[in-house]
This record gives structure tokens, sequence and C-alpha cells, in this order.
């Protein structure tokens, strides 16, 4: 087996691969595994099933098309990507091609590796507001390129422009926009987003919008007095060969096990994408892009009792936050469904914290410094899971915290 020790360079290990590692957020799972009898707040897992309709729909294609088990054209069944650009159209008022600027991908993971490898040369710098998705930095690594955390606000793990402004170099190709935002639950100020986008006009950097939450913002639904919301970079004509937009179907439409995503993108930079995605994929595995086309076409009334369901779930953890204070502090997650909890008894680094937790009290979190150095000294709670699993975890994290 190759290894790194190995004396014989030939069987060495890349040092691309070498600098990258598997997130903790997928190791903390397995360490479980051989612990037992675990709750978790730990992987960002919405506990629904897949809708009915949706794997209906993919039992009828299995048995009446007689293409659903073979390869897609490869940048995705036309007819998904057709929905998938209406969907951004009625979503952030943004026009893109279904057959030229939208490529669908094995997850929003397999469209960030494509943009990374696409973007990014040796030694250029992509600015990650932190703390960020862990991912994207091994990505940024994978490219050979080199992440740059730029800090959140800690008040409100807003975005801070001036700070991000502070960190462009020459050297700086891109900047990841991710709101609402994985680990923190934070969601940027529009004028702040404005602000990011002269940013990269002014400087000619690539903005990298995952946009894998933004179904999932609290009080901003429709109907609400919030919607339609946010301001969006994805709809800036301006920016358009600025922009490159990944999104997934895995939460929002509880698909994390399919691997479907999507990349939308300026013809342009789409052709080039669609070379990383051949080389690697070949296409979306068909079955999911049926299940996707389930998805966006059909009914969305489970998503509303999903995004209903994720609600009830926030204010149960931030009641249970509350009672855990001053042991606990933390930002109330303003979308998607995580909080960043900030311990205040011990100065001991967050791994450490975690593996405590999961050894003593059989809790399985994520050490917030995995996230980039501003999520030290917290934990990321995970709230996807459903209302009995995060009671018993927090009435457990309760006694632990007790007999300190
Ligand atoms: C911010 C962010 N981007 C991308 C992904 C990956 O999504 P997918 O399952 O579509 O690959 C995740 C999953 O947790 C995420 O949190």
């Amino acid at each position: 087996m190759s290894d790194i020790t190995s004396p014989q360079a030939s069987l060495r290990v890349a040092e691309r691969v070498r600098n990258i590692r598997i997130s903790a957020t997928k190791l903390m799972p397995m360490l479980a595994a051989k612990v037992g009898g675990c709750v978790s707040l730990g992987q960002g897992v919405p506990s629904f099933r897949t809708p009915d309709h949706i794997v209906e729909a993919v039992c009828r294609a299995l048995r009446d098309d007689p293409t659903a088990g073979r390869y897609s054209l490869q940048p995705g069944m036309p007819a998904l990507r057709e929905a998938i650009a209406a969907d951004i159209l009625a979503r952030k008022g943004a026009r893109f091609d279904p057959e030229t600027e939208i490529g669908v991908t094995v997850g929003a993971m397999e469209a960030l590796v494509m943009i990374m490898l696409t973007v990014v040369e040796r030694g250029d710098e992509v600015i990650i507001p932190s703390p960020g998705y862990a991912s994207h930095a091994e990505q940024v690594l994978m490219a050979e390129g080199v992440p740059v955390h730029v800090p959140l606000r800690a008040a409100d793990w807003g975005l801070d422009v001036d700070a991000v402004r502070a960190a462009v170099t020459p050297r700086t190709r891109a900047i990841i926009v991710c709101s609402p935002g994985n680990p923190t639950g934070g969601v940027y100020d529009d004028a702040d987003v404005r602000a990011l986008c002269g940013l990269a006009l002014e400087h000619d950097l690539v903005l990298i919008v995952d946009d894998t939450y933004d179904y999932m913002v609290y009080g901003e639904q429709p109907g609400s007095p919030r919607f339609p919301p946010r301001f969006s970079p994805v709809a800036q004509p301006e920016l358009r060969r600025h922009v490159i937009t990944v999104n997934s179907f895995s939460k929002k439409y509880a698909l994390t096990g399919w691997r479907v995503g999507y990349v939308a993108a300026d013809a342009a930079w789409m052709a080039e994408l669609l070379k990383v995605h051949d080389a690697t994929a070949v296409c979306a595995p068909t079955v999911s892009q049926h299940a996707a086309l389930a998805a966006l076409t059909g009914p969305q009334d489970c998503v509303a009792a999903m995004r209903a369901a994720l609600a009830a779930r926030r204010d149960l953890t931030c009641r249970r936050l509350d009672a855990l204070a001053p042991h606990f502090a933390y930002v109330p997650p303003r979308g998607a469904f995580y909080a960043m909890a900030r311990y205040t008894f011990t100065d001991a680094g967050s791994m450490a914290v975690a593996r405590r937790l999961l050894e003593e009290a059989r809790v399985i979190t994520v050490p917030g410094g995995s996230f980039g150095p501003t999520g030290e000294r917290h934990l990321r709670l995970s709230f996807g899971m459903d209302e009995a699993e995060l009671t018993e975890a927090f009435d457990r994290i309760q006694h632990w915290v007790a007999a300190l």
C-alpha cells in the first residue's frame, strides 16, 4: 500500500490528498458507532423520510421507462434542467438557459468540487467566512488553493464585509457565500451581500454561492411579512460572470442519500465545469434525477411540513440551550438547522469537549474548531432529528453539565 512515510516516492500519497481530512461531521458518527447507545445532535441530516410521491415517481420510472437505469445526458436529464431553471427563475428572479447553464450533479458536493477545480489555481486564495462549512476548506485545499478564514460577526454570525475587504490580496480568486450558513444558522443582511457583490466586481472575484439552505429562513416563508426574501447575487445581471451557484435537493426534499444537486452558471463557465463532471461522475445517478424532477414539479406541501417541523425543533433547541446557561451561550439560528453553542465551563479545545460528551453523555455533537478557527470553543448542534431525540440529547447534556 502507498504510505506517506514510504521512502519510495512513487508509492507516496499525493500532497493534495495528504493535505485534506475527513470532516469531523462524518468522523463523529463513526466514533459514536464504537461507543454505542448515542443520540445525535451531530450530522446535518433532517430526520424526514423521502416523501411518498417522490418514491412513487422513481418506482414508476424504473418500471415504465427503459432509460431510467441508464446514464442520462452528461449535464442531466433535459426535463430536470428545465425544472431547475424554472425554479431559480421563480424563487430568485434569475434566468438560466437549461441547455447551457445548468448542470445536474452528484449532490451540491460534486458541484462544489467542480467549481474549485475549475476556478482555483495552485496558491490562489479563497475567502471563507468563518466558521464555515468544513468541506469548503477541504475542497479549496484539494484544488491546491489556500483557504483564508475571515471571522463572521460573533454577535449574530453576520458577514463582516470590512474584514472580508481587508483580507483581499492580489492572490484572492473567490469568496464563498453560504447564507443561511452551516454551521452557524446565520443569515447575512442584504446590505452586506450587496457590499460583497460590489467587492467582487471591483476586484474581479468569483462568488461561489452555496444555496443549500436557501429554503429555510425562519419567519421568512410564503405568506410571512418578510416574503419574498433576500437579495441574491445570483439575480444580478452585472455579476453574471462573477457568480457560480450550487444547490442541493438533499435537505429540502429529504433526499440526502440520493446524492443529487446542481450547479448554475454562465454558459462559458458551465462548458468548463462540465469537463470536470465528465471526468468524475459522467452524470448524476439517473434514478436520483427522477427523484429530483418529482420533487421540483410535484406538490410542495411536504416542504412546508418539514419547514414547520424544523421551526418547532429550533424553538425547542433554543429553550433547552437557554436552560443550559451559563454553561453554554449561543446566537439563535435564523436559518438552516444548526446552532453553534459556545461552552463556558472549560478552556479545553472543542474536539476534547465533543469527545467527552460522546463518551460520558453519549451525545454526538460536532467540534466547532472543525469549521475554522473562529469555531473553536463551540460545539455545532444540528436540530434535524425529531423532538424525542432532541429532548433525550438535551436531557443527557443537562445531567452531564450538572455533574461537572
Ligand atoms: C453548506 C452545505 N453545502 C453543501 C452540502 C452538501 O450537500 P449535498 O448533500 O447536496 O452534497 C451540505 C451538506 O451538509 C452543506 O451543509
